[in-house]
């Protein structure tokens, strides 16, 4: 693994965060623009480093995981059952949602601290396993892929959303590590926490993830996988911007 990157390649302006805007010009090039696709189990660090890829290839950014925190928050605040899944799913298909510089709104309110709460978690890990809100969630999915090109994070990126990924990750690290920066992230915002507690609730939310029939959460055949435990944040993103130089070299090598 190298070490902490010196320079970003081709840095351009930050678009992370900015997704809905730049959806409509999806409709004029969508299969144009490349997609980086990272996967992995719950706090790996995709987010961070998916966001951090996307502002150096100044690149769109999807995070699939906050549209099903917001399904379950729309159902949990109009009292819809979780269990529901032709309620969840029209909930879905109306999700009144909006990515603005960083921020997450839902219905014109601001969510982004609201989605991140360990019941919205638990919730969205109940409402993902319903094929039919998968699907209902698909087209608004897709709908992100916009030139330059896009990096999306989730379980399913490379495996069902975007499987003509130009690059698929997927990112792992142990449990205990994935606990440990949980808690750290938690004690920070001054929110207490226990390890163990958080240690099992990842643990089921893994197997969840992994055991549910539609979209498990699985390699795909042609993902690199990266272990994160014991890497820094520049280091893990270096080498996903590596591995996409080294493709991109390769697709240009190959068309000239
Ligand atoms: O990534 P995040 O923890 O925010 O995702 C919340 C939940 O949404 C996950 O536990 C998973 O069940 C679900 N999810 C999914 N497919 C995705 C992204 C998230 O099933 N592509």
């Amino acid at each position: 693994m190298p070490g902490i990157p010196v320079l970003m390649p081709r840095a351009r302006s930050h678009t992370a965060g900015t997704p809905v805007r730049r959806a409509a010009s999806a409709r004029f090039a969508p299969a144009a623009a490349p997609v980086i696709a990272i996967d992995g189990p719950s706090a790996s660090g995709k987010g961070t480093i998916a966001q951090g890829v996307a502002q150096a290839l100044g690149y769109h950014y999807l995070d699939s995981g906050a549209l099903y925190r917001l399904v379950a928050l729309a159902a949990m605040s109009a009292t819809t059952s979780l269990d529901d899944e032709a309620a969840l799913a029209a909930c879905a298909r109306s999700l009144q949602a909006s990515f603005e510089n960083g921020e997450i709104f839902l219905r014109g309110e601001r969510v982004t601290d609201a989605i991140r709460s360990e019941d919205c978690g638990k919730g969205a890990s109940r409402v993902a396993a319903l094929p039919e809100v998968r699907a209902a969630l698909l087209a608004r999915q897709r709908g992100f892929r916009a030139p330059p090109g896009l990096v999306a994070d989730g379980r399913d990126m490379g495996t069902v959303v975007f499987p003509d990924a130009l690059l698929k990750v997927f990112l792992t690290a142990s449990a205990e590590a994935r606990a440990d920066r949980r808690y750290k992230q938690l004690k920070e915002k001054g929110i207490d926490a226990n390890i163990h507690t958080l240690l099992r609730e990842l643990r089921e939310r893994d197997e969840r993830d992994s055991a549910r029939r539609t979209a498990p959460l699985q390699k795909a055949a042609d993902a690199r996988e990266l272990d994160s435990t014991g890497l820094s944040i520049a280091e893990v993103v270096y080498q996903v911007l590596e591995w996409h130089r080294q493709i991109t070299a390769k697709v240009a090598g190959s068309n000239r």
